[in-house]
């Protein structure tokens, strides 16, 4: 049996490539956070007070440098991730030294690898969800516009998928906005949860010498140090399908809207038109204009919550401390982010080009979809309710059409077609980009400071 040499010993080639598994490539994705993750953990070490110092501050300043120097090369696609490293952790230590000799091997001094791991990949959740809600605000100020343009524009509004009241399509896009708008506030919750800072829990327990826990959090702009050593890899996982719940409720958002899109759009419908170039042709029938797109938003959304069950099933047995079962929670963690940020993306254009059909919605109103309007206006002459409902019922036939315009016109109170605060919404939209903003502005400091020399 070949064996491979790797920096924590001798293992077989076999077992080499099995246990890295996918890590070498998915690892890329952490290059950068593992360079900030070191910095902040030298930096401290730096600092500690102990006799000899384990690094001074002068070979605090030849790491930060080359960790700089990695992170460029990371950026080119140059930084290597070998299977002899196994991840990048290794990799990262391996380059340092081979660069720096000596001082390099004293890098991993109170640290562990699931102790960095555990830091790379909240380091990785908060680019993510930043980048999450950026393209949800992208996605929900289209809406917005689109929804505010057709706001008196009229819809037949629906439940049990059969014509049901006067609706607009105002109404329609503005409630696919709230709940992305819900989806933001749990992406932002999941974002408070994630910046806490595992730094230091070494192998979960904890180290016999004083590293600054506290420190490390700062220099790296988390908010706090998570508490326990021992939650600091327990909660590795627990954080990974925290995330992907909240990415998964977009998907939810995002799937009930294309399923929605893909009824309007079908000619029997013909509510909503899609431009050509956003749907797909087919190769045999000639004619097919085919919404691929959102169908396949559909698909993710199933995708997006296999991930997150993939990661609670995979820790919901696990016991306390670190297992390498961990591992194999990133590929789905990647995944399911990817998926989401891939389909918010793609929607923004989508719901830009909508062409919508007046002539066609208005089709729709046929004159027993005024049935419940007319039972109200029975009320308001004095008629109790049940006998108004019993009397519109049994006059079915009679019903006559109304102008569909002047009944959403009338629905004015708080939330109905013509009641909708846009002011509300919008403001909500702009509080989700301003706390964007803010994070990144906390991230861009800490982080400038920490790799200035
Ligand atoms: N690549 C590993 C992971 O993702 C890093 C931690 C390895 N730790 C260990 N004790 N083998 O989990």
């Amino acid at each position: 049996m070949k064996t491979q040499k790797t920096t924590v010993g001798s293992v077989s080639q076999e077992v080499l490539a099995f246990t890295a598994g996918r890590d070498v490539e998915l690892d890329v994705n952490l290059i950068q956070a593992d360079c900030i993750g070191t910095a902040a953990h030298v930096t401290m070490l730096s600092k500690m007070k102990v006799n000899p110092a384990i690094i001074t501050a002068e070979e605090r300043r030849k790491v930060i440098a080359e960790l700089k120097e990695i992170i460029v090369q990371a950026d080119e696609g140059l930084f290597e991730i070998r299977l002899a490293d196994q991840d990048v952790h290794l990799a990262v230590e391996r380059t340092l030294t081979e660069k720096l000799g000596d001082l390099g091997k004293k890098i991993h001094t109170c640290r562990s690898r699931n102790d960095q791991v555990a830091v790379d990949l909240r380091l990785y959740s908060r680019e993510q969800i930043l980048g999450t809600l950026d393209a949800a605000t992208s996605l929900i100020s289209a809406l917005l516009i689109f929804a505010k343009k057709n706001e008196k524009v009229p819809m037949v509004g629906r439940t049990h998928m059969q014509p049901g009241m006067p609706s607009s399509v105002g109404l329609w896009a503005a409630a696919h906005t709230e709940s992305l708008l819900d989806d933001c506030a749990l992406l932002i919750n999941a974002y408070e949860l994630n910046d806490q800072c595992p730094l230091g829990s070494a192998a979960s327990y904890g180290v016999p010498l004083p590293i600054d826990r506290e420190l490390t959090s700062a220099l790296l702009g988390f908010s706090r140090p998570t508490h326990t050593v021992l939650y600091a890899n327990n909660g590795r996982g627990k954080l990974e399908s925290v995330v992907l719940g909240a990415m998964s409720q977009v998907m939810l958002s995002l799937s009930r809207m294309a399923q929605d899109l893909m009824l309007f759009t079908m000619p029997e419908f013909g509510y909503f038109t899609l431009p050509d170039e956003l749907c797909t042709g087919s190769s045999i029938m000639p004619q097919k204009k085919n919404p691929d797109v959102i169908e396949l938003v559909r698909a993710r959304a199933t995708r997006v919550k296999a991930c997150e069950l993939a990661v609670y099933d995979l820790i919901k047995g696990s016991p306390g401390g670190y297992n390498r079962d961990l591992q194999d929670a990133k590929e789905p963690f990647m995944d399911g982010i990817a998926m989401t940020r891939a389909c918010l993306l793609v929607l923004a254009p989508f719901v830009q080009t909508i062409q919508v059909n007046k002539d066609a919605l208005i089709a729709g109103f046929t004159p027993d979809v005024f049935a419940t309007d007319r039972a109200l206006e029975l009320v308001g002459q004095g008629v109790p309710f049940r006998d108004a409902y019993h009397h519109v019922k049994e006059n079915l036939g009679e019903l006559e059409s109304m102008d569909p315009v002047k009944a959403i016109e009338q629905k004015t109170h708080l939330g109905a077609p013509l009641g909708i605060d846009w002011e509300l919404l919008n403001d909500r939209a702009k509080a989700v980009a301003e706390t964007v903003r803010e994070k990144r502005r906390i991230i861009d400091r800490a982080v400038a400071k920490l790799l200035k020399m």
